[in-house]
Order: structure tokens, then sequence, then C-alpha cells
């Protein structure tokens, strides 16, 4: 008998979400003819145009190629050299260590340089942004009118050398013609959480180098957490001695070695300078995110009379809603103008963000100085008191030249936010309707949409894909994005200042998982801040991804291939044999296998139609995807096919019982091997198989492992079901959670480690017939350590 005890779950943050359907605006697609250059005629080795983001207008010129051989000259033109220098050698950088040809900076104009770098304040290109290239006569004439257009001509160009199937040290040859480009947005943004998880100086320039080689400008720099306050501020020496040290739960200690070492970190002025001058250098602006009066935490814990209780609460060490808020009083607001001058000393942007997002009103309600606060302010409620601080801040920044940011949760609530502040709107569902009502409410708006830019959430659902939110954001789903408000008009579409992804990090502890995250959803966004909205099409850009994935490679980005890669399905077939069908995500390039052990090559048979073995001996299937140019666009998957496959089952192929998509988180590495990712539906331990084949099963064994419990105490919707034992047990119920108890397996053996163990019993040999829904459910509380699945096997 199990009696749910459930609380009702809140929306809350992000993995409770729902995702909206439709979003995706009809957009026209226009297949761009000149997405590959063909090469008729050419005696060279390819040298096909292959541009990520795709440029405004491109014009391929006949047959002709220009040869850029090893050794080659860079010139600059015009008579602003100072300013093209750096740019130059920049470029000269990137065609080294990626290519591999080691190009000569020669300062002076020549007659016989390959690529010429021309910075011409009367050029005929478009806005500061733009620039043209002419691809002839022998050379590569990059112009512009400003530095900024410069820089992107200066990509486009080693774009061009690293077009499809490029080899390294080999002469490049560039198809001729000429390119006049220029963005669609002039905000094309990624925003980098550095509050949960913080990245090194070394790794956020590195992301800034890559993220200018995508042409993104705006790194929207998140400091301020519940979980760690991360810039320093001299004034207020405690918001980092305190705010920017949690307690290290769960994983953290992973990261810190050690559960009495606490999980610190913050940047210095001096850091934070740096990484200001070597974005500046690379022409991304540094927004800096300071999050009020919710996600402050941090602050409080580090000064209690900034909070509504005068307690002092711990760095927070769950992810989710904090219920500390700042207390909108004038102390507060001394205080968060002193921040904002020591934020403006260091930034240099006109934007800065003030957050405002997620704050939940309980400890002002609760207090009855915030409430004669209210009324003191005529005000009808906590949602226009927020809308009131927030303006005290707007304007502040508004005095000092600068312009505020926020997000659209106080617009949302119905609330009223300063006119001065540029919207993001992060929820981007109903076709962009918040971000029309931002628009019509005076705002210019970022569209910065949970359905498709939140980068920390999953990519794919393959059983090694990693960490993240749910539900899944594919490479597609990012590259669907909407971007146009539905109902606009022309006018108000202009109030679109860009485009912006997300990367939350409560998942994302360390960079490769950054990377994994990033990339290459971070192509998707390039093109959709980028190039023309006519320029938007799917096959097109998956056609330019493999010369994109062979750049990243040689740039060191650890990108996911999860679009790519081989997924496998398996069914029984009626003479006892099994098929097995391949497919990838994107439904790109070629899959190639092997079964002789070996791994797949372009060269190995290629993969047309599902395949037949017979359930004998164990056969590997091994395969990988290919792209046209033979470019391994996903390493190998492997599957054992033999008489057990069906058999067994790895968790996250397991459905929730609650029908939510569940969220994939990592447990505990073992002092061998990787850590394992889980498929976890949060607060409810309830698993499905669907159609096990129970037919002559004697025996179920199951793999488990724990989750730290880090989403809050009780208002996430915890299904606490009744246990037998201290330590719980696994049920396995026939047909429905409610149905006949098949097979009872005791948690406790696995009680005392946080690493794996297998649990196995006997199935009740009344139920081993057929194939039939399997429910297993976990008895206990979640919140003491959530029961995770690794894999469920049956045995004859
Ligand atoms: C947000 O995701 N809370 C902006």
């Amino acid at each position: 008998m199990t009696a749910n005890v459930a609380i009702d779950p809140r929306p809350g943050r992000r993995w409770r979400r729902p995702r909206s359907n439709g979003i995706h605006a009809g957009l026209a697609f226009v297949v761009f003819a000149t997405l590959w250059v063909p090469l008729a005629g050419a005696k060279t080795a390819a040298s096909a145009w292959s541009l990520l983001p795709q440029p405004a207008a491109m014009h391929p010129a006949g047959n002709g190629v220009v040869a850029v051989a090893d050794g080659a000259t860079v010139a600059l033109s015009g008579s602003q050299h100072t300013q093209a220098l750096p740019i130059a050698k920049q470029f000269v950088g990137w065609v080294g260590s990626t290519r591999g040809l080691h190009l000569r900076l020669d300062g002076s104009p020549a007659t016989h340089s390959a690529i010429v770098f021309d910075l011409d304040p009367q050029a005929d290109v478009t806005g500061d942004a733009g620039y043209h290239i002419a691809i002839g006569d022998g050379a590569i004439r990059v112009v512009a009118r400003k530095p900024r257009g410069l820089y992107y001509g200066a990509v486009t160009a080693w774009q061009l050398l690293t077009p499809p199937g490029w080899k390294p040290h080999s002469t490049a040859y560039v198809a001729e013609g000429s390119i006049d480009d220029h963005p669609r947005f002039a905000w094309r943004g990624l925003l980098l959480d550095s509050g949960r998880h913080f990245q090194s100086v070394a790794e956020i320039e590195k992301l800034i180098d890559w993220m200018s080689l995508n042409k993104l400008n705006v790194l929207l720099w998140h400091l301020t957490e519940d979980q760690g306050w991360r810039l320093e501020v001299p004034k207020y020496p405690e918001l980092t001695s305190i705010g920017a040290c949690r307690k290290a739960v769960g994983l953290d200690v992973e990261l810190t070695g050690s559960p009495d070492k606490p999980y610190c970190g913050f940047y210095t002025e001096a850091q934070v300078r740096e990484i200001v001058r070597h974005a500046a250098a690379r022409f991304v602006t540094i927004v800096p995110g300071i999050d009020v009066p919710g996600h402050s935490q941090a602050a409080v814990a580090a000064y209690p009379w900034l909070g509504v209780t005068g307690k002092r609460p711990e760095v927070w060490t769950d992810w989710g809603i904090s219920a500390w808020l700042l207390k909108p009083d004038e102390k507060t607001l001394r205080f968060l103008d002193d921040v904002l001058d020591e934020v403006m000393r260091l930034f240099p942007s006109r934007y800065i963000s003030l957050g405002g997002d997620e704050a939940d009103k309980t400890q002002w309600n609760a207090s009855p100085e915030v409430r004669a606060r209210m009324r003191s302010l005529g005000l009808a409620n906590m949602d226009a008191l927020q809308g009131w601080f927030t303006k005290r801040l707007a304007d502040y920044l508004v005095k000092h030249g600068r312009t505020p940011v926020g997000w659209d949760d106080e617009l949302l609530a119905g609330g009223t936010l300063p006119v001065s502040e540029v919207v993001m709107t992060w929820h981007g569902r109903d076709k962009l309707r918040v971000a029309l009502q931002a628009i019509q409410q005076g705002h210019d708006v970022l569209l910065a949409p949970v359905e498709s830019l939140y980068f920390d959430y999953y990519q794919s659902d393959l059983p090694d894909e990693g960490p993240g939110q749910p539900g899944m954001i594919s490479l597609k789903d990012a590259y669907d994005t909407a971007l146009a408000p539905e109902g606009a008009t022309s006018a108000e579409a202009k109030h679109v200042l860009g485009v912006q992804a997300q990367l939350w990090t409560e998942l994302v502890p360390n960079f490769p998982r950054a990377e994994h995250a990033l990339f290459p959803r971070v192509a998707a966004l390039s093109e959709l801040g980028w190039s023309p909205a006519d320029a938007h099409e799917w096959d097109g850009f998956l056609s330019r991804m493999p010369a994109e994935m062979a750049r990243y490679r040689a740039l060191g980005i650890a990108y996911a291939d999860s679009a790519f890669a081989p997924a496998f399905s398996l069914a029984p077939e009626q003479d006892g044999k099994l098929r097995v069908t391949l497919s990838n995500q994107a439904g790109f390039g070629a899959i190639h296998y092997t079964t002789d052990g070996s791994p797949p090559t372009a060269a190995s048979r290629r993969y047309a139609a599902p395949l037949e073995f017979s359930l004998g001996a164990g056969t590997t299937v091994r395969a990988a995807t290919f792209a046209p140019d033979g470019f391994e666009l996903s390493a190998p998957r492997s599957h054992v096919i033999g008489s057990t496959a069906l058999l067994i089952r790895d968790g996250s192929q397991l459905a929730t019982c609650s029908g939510r998509p569940p969220m994939r988180l990592a447990g505990y590495r073992p002092a061998h091997g990787a850590a394992p990712v889980y498929a976890v539906d949060v607060g409810n331990m309830c698993w499905l198989w669907k159609d096990a084949p129970l037919h002559g099963i004697r025996q179920i064994r199951v793999t488990v492992g724990r989750i730290a419990w880090r989403f809050g105490d009780d208002s996430d919707g915890a299904v606490v079901r009744p246990a037998a034992s201290a330590a719980g047990e696994l049920q396995v119920h026939g047909d429905s959670c409610q149905g006949t108890l098949l097979a009872t397996l005791p948690l406790a053996p696995a009680a005392a480690t946080k690493y794996q163990t297998t649990l196995g019993a006997e199935v009740d040999s009344g139920s081993r017939a057929g194939a039939r829904t399997l429910c297993i459910v976990a008895t206990g509380d979640p919140r003491d350590g959530q029961w995770a699945i690794a894999n469920v096997s049956l045995s004859r």
C-alpha cells in the first residue's frame, strides 16, 4: 500500500518551468544559393566558403581562387594603422594556431600581400560593425570604417581560411568573390553566471575569445547570487570575505576537496579590469549583473542589516528561489549606490543589469516595517514596492549616464518598471507576448527566452548527455528561436535590441561542462544575433557546422556532439531477432558503423536501414557520424547487441511517473572513472519502464545512486512515501504504480554509500508473463538524499 504525501509543486526555479509550445513563429525560410560555393573548374583543393554566422550578402565570382600559403604577408592599408594593427595581429594568431599557417605581418601596404586590412573612415560599409571583403587579384582585402567592423571582417577572413575539410599546415585556396556584411542586432549576448559556480579569469577570457569568433559582443556577467557574491567592493569587505564563501555540500565537496573547506571565490578589482580590457580588445562589452532585491542571500549573509529580519542567513547552499530579500529602505539603497559606484568605476559599459527576477515577497509581506513603507509611499502592493525600489536604482544609473537592464518578472507581476530600463524577457512563451508588452510600455527589449536560449538545459536525451535542467533544448530548438514578437509593428520590432543566451551554473561546476553546454548551441545564437532574417535556414546552418566544429576542435573547445551522435533504438522482431535503428537528433551527416570491434571511420559500412541481429552471441555495434567532407561529427557510440540487450534499461531511458521531463544531475564521482549522470524527477522517486519484457523473468536488479538534495526544504513538491524500514526500499509494481507488488528491494545495502550499489530481488512468480509496465518507486523522503537509478536489468 503506497500513500503519497504530495506537497503541491509551486512554479519554482528553473527546473519546474513549463516549456511553452508553439513559440517558434514561422520564419521565412530562404535557401541561400551561396552556402557552398561550387568549385567547378578550380584546379585546387576544396575552398568553399562556409561562414558562421552567415553574412548579410555574399557574391561569389567565377572560378578563380586566391592562394594563401605559409609565410604569406598580411598588410595594413589606410591611415589608421595603430587601430588596425592589434586586429591584424589577432588574425595572424588565429590562423597560426588553427590553420597552422604562419603569416607575416607587414605593417606597410605591399603589392604582394595575400591579406590586406584597410581601415578607411570613408569605406562603403553598413555601420560601425560592418565590413566588406573582396577576394580576387591574388589577395583578400578586408575594409571597414571602424575597428569593430575590421575585427568582424578579420573573423570572416579567418573562416575563409578554414573551409570545410581544411587541413592544418596546408596552403589555403579561397574562392573569389565579395562579401558585404553587418549584424542584424546590436546586442548579441551571452549571460555567464559566476555566482552559483565561478570560473577562473583565464577561462572567462577564453570564453570571450570564442564569443568574439562567433561575432557575439555582450557578456552579461552575473556576479551576485544567493550562493555567492563574486565582486570585490572595497568599501564593503564582508561582501567577499563572507559573501563569497559557502559551505561545501553535495558535489561542492568534490571542488573543494573537503567538506570542511568552503567553496569560495571572487574577482578582485584588478582581475575585473583585466577581463574588461581583454574583452574590449575583442569588441565584447562586459555588462555587469548585480541582482536585486532577490538573489541576494549572500549579501544579507555578509551584512544582515541589508535584510528584512536582521538575522544572518548562511550563504545559500541550495538551488532555487531563496526567501532572503533585501530590505527596501534608504540604508540599503545607499549601500547599493555605493556598489553601483564601484561597478561604474570598473565597467565602462553603458548597460548595467539590476536583475530584479524571482523576488519572492514573503519576507516583505511578513514585515510590519516593509508594509508600513509600502503604505507610506502610497503603493498598492509589494510588486509596486519592488518597482519603486528598482526605479530608485535605475534613476541613479541614469543620472550617471548609464542604462539599467532588468528581467521581465516585474512586468509580468503587473508592477511598473522604470521606463529607462531595457527589459530582458526570459518568458518567451505565447509568441513573445511579454516582449511585445514591454515594447508597448516604452522599453527596448532583449530576447532571452527560457524556452530555447537557456543553455544550462540539456541538449539531448542520449544516455551519455551531461547534466542539465529539464527539459531538452536541442541545437535546432536554439536555432529556431523566434525573434519577432507576434503582432509587433515594424516600428515596435525595432525595439528588439538583440538576443541573449543564458548559462546559469547550478549544474555547471567547471569550465569543461560550460563548454559542453555552450557549444555548438552558441553557433545558433551567433546566427540569430548576426545574420539577416531571410538567411535563417536550418539545413544551410547544418551544412556549415562541420567546418565550424573543425574550428572548435582546433581552438580546443570541448563542444558537445549530442546533435550528431548516433542513438540506438532496439526492438524485438517476430522471429527472435533484434532490430537496431540508428539515428541522430539533427538528422544530418552519414552514420557509419562496424561490428568487428574496430572504430568506425568514414570508410566503414554506411548505415542506411535498420539492422537485424540474431539474439545469440553478443555483437558490439560501434557507430559514428561523418560530414560530407569526412569530418567526424560525433565520437563513436557503441551498444552491445545480444540476448540480454532488451532486458537492460539505462535510468535515462525510464519515464518519470509524473510525466515531467527529468532533470539530469551528476552523481558523486567514484575514485576511478567519470561521474555518473542521472535523469531525476526532482522530489518524486518514481520511474516507469513501459512494456518491460517480463516473460520468464525471475530476477530484477537495480543499480542505484544518491543525489544530494539542494532544492529547498519543503517547497518544491517532494513526494514522501512511507517506508517500511529506516533506509527505505524500492518497490516494483506491475502494470501501474497501484498494480501488484512484484518485488521489493531494501535500500539498506545502498544507504551507507553515496556511490552506486546494485540491489537484486526475486520477481514474484505469479507475474512473469508478457510485456508489462513496471513502476519502480523508492519509499522515504527525497529531501534526505534523493535516490537515482543508474540502470535496471531483468534476468531469467
Ligand atoms: C531567470 O532565469 N531567473 C532570469
